[in-house]
């Protein structure tokens, strides 16, 4: 078997997307437009990988880690100049080199695999993979001679008013002999109208030298899409988010409207889970089968069970076991664990705290910084105070408890099995199982105070006029 390598040229600065961010590490459907280059290169089987780095060289390690190596670019002179700096790392060995951008996301691993079987079997030095567009312009255009092979690539700046109306366009993606490219790499000069070593003329090196290039043109123009600005980077997020969308209905999942349900690449979702429109699953976030994610949800980095229904709410680097449920209206902050069957339903707050096995927080609650155990009721409006301005305290609630309405546990407070708080309680003290705890002012009625306020003249006039009416 020949040995595959590939160089992903990543130094550029990506100055016209007018960003403080690096170019390639600008997301597309949560993911660095480098890390889906990289993702599709790995699935390959490829000896080694080198990635050539330069503008924020360290946030573009930090992100790709060690499944790549590194050179490092110091100076943009080029493309042609990049690749070079890998020569170090790559130069001495026998195999294949593909070489790929940082900036175009869409590219396949079908697609790369195709690309290398198509330079083998032409015998080539060097293979551009190319596409057809009626919208050729910023590209460089592929020139072929009369026998229809390339005679060399014409960058746009470069190019004749007959060259630019070529339709043919590179891609920015290659196939080479890798020997015979960094040979050829010696070779080119940057003697053009941006004053760059391009790697596109060491195929006009080739050609002069009586070596066999070829090209490879691929049937999807869009999947070859560069993006070079925030324009072409929401229409290459569009793409890929239809593509990720198409996968997942293909796996089972029914999506009710696709153009306004918005997944990211790593989301990981089950069979016979139904998404309503309007949903966003970002980041690792992975849910089981048998779902019904509600229109307008958000969830982002968290796990989910299955047979788990949200519906319009927010969850965040939280867990939800098998037959749970959140909503309408609720937050789910970060490290917050619903256990198995329990209900969280509207206008609840959870943050850093587990719920139990079929425990109910049905109304209006806050929970912070809290362990509840199962067949909890907690009652509307109950509020886990666990901030004294300075640090947060625990609570713990034991199983079978039932805490009324509109309570107030101060934490920190332990709270047994079977225990019994009573409505409007403030609960600062420990509560032992099967207790109950009462903590309010107890109630007195004064007889006919009413009359004795404002609005009891107010509400006379009313009655009043009701009579006359
Ligand atoms: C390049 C090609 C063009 C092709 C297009 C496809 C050349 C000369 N031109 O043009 O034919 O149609 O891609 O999208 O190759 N980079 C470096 N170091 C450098 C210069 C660039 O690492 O010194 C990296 C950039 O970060 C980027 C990639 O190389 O990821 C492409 O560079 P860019 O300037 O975007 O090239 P294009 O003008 O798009
Ligand atoms: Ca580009």
């Amino acid at each position: 078997m020949t040995a595959k390598y590939a160089v992903i040229l990543a130094a550029g600065q990506g100055t016209r997307m007018k960003s403080k961010l690096y170019k390639v590490l600008h997301p597309v459907c949560g993911k660095p437009m480098v890390d889906h280059v990289l993702t599709q290169i790995e699935q390959n089987e490829m000896d080694q990988i080198v990635t050539v780095i330069g503008h924020g060289a360290e946030m573009v390690k930090s992100t790709l880690k060690d499944r790549t190596d590194y050179v490092v670019q110091a100076e943009q002179l080029g493309t042609g100049h990049a690749v070079m700096q890998a020569e170090s790392l790559l130069g001495d060995k026998d195999g294949m080199t593909l070489i790929a951008c940082g900036d175009t996301p869409l590219f396949t691993a079908e697609t790369f695999k195709e690309l290398f079987q198509y330079h083998q079997s032409k015998g080539a030095v060097g293979t551009v993979l190319t596409a057809q567009t009626a919208e050729p312009f910023g590209y460089g255009r592929i020139i072929r001679n009369d026998l229809g092979i390339v005679e060399r690539i014409v960058e746009q700046k470069d190019a004749t008013k007959e060259e630019a109306a070529v339709t043919e366009i590179n891609t920015g993606v290659y196939c080479f002999n890798n020997r015979e490219l960094f040979d050829a790499l010696h070779k080119i000069n940057n003697d053009n109208a941006q004053g760059e070593y391009y790697l596109t003329d060491v195929m006009e090196v080739f050609q002069k030298e009586g070596k066999v290039v070829a090209a490879y043109k691929m049937k999807d123009f869009e999947e070859s899409m560069g993006v070079n600005d925030r324009v072409a980077l929401s229409k290459a997020a569009q793409v890929m988010r239809n593509r990720i969308n198409e996968k997942h209905m293909r796996n089972g999942v029914t999506i009710i409207d696709p153009a306004s349900t918005y997944i990211d690449a790593d989301v990981e979702i089950g069979s016979d889970t139904v998404i309503e429109p309007g949903v966003i699953l970002k980041g690792q976030t992975k849910i089981g089968s048998d779902c019904v994610i509600g229109a307008h949800s958000e969830i982002r980095n968290s796990v989910l069970g299955n047979e788990i229904t949200v519906t319009s709410s927010l969850i965040e680097d939280s867990v939800m076991h098998d037959q749970s449920d959140i909503g309408p209206y609720s937050h789910l902050r970060p490290q917050a664990e619903i256990g198995q069957g329990a209900h969280i339903g509207n206008f609840v707050e959870v943050k850093k705290a587990s719920i139990g096995e079929n425990t109910k927080v049905g109304h209006l609650t806050y929970v912070g910084d809290a362990t509840l155990g199962q067949e909890i009721n907690v009652g509307c409006g109950t509020i886990f105070v666990n901030y004294d301005g300075i640090n947060k305290h625990h609570t713990n609630v034991g199983d079978y408890s039932f805490i009324g309405s509109g309570s107030n546990v101060i934490a920190p407070v332990e709270i047994g099995d079977h225990a019994y708080i009573a409505a409007g309680s403030t609960v600062t003290a420990d509560v032992k199982p099967h207790d109950m705890a009462i903590a309010r002012g107890r109630q007195v009625n004064k007889a006919g105070y009413y009359d004795k306020y404002p609005v009891a003249q107010a509400a006379q006039k009313t009655e009043a006029a009701k009579k006359n009416n």
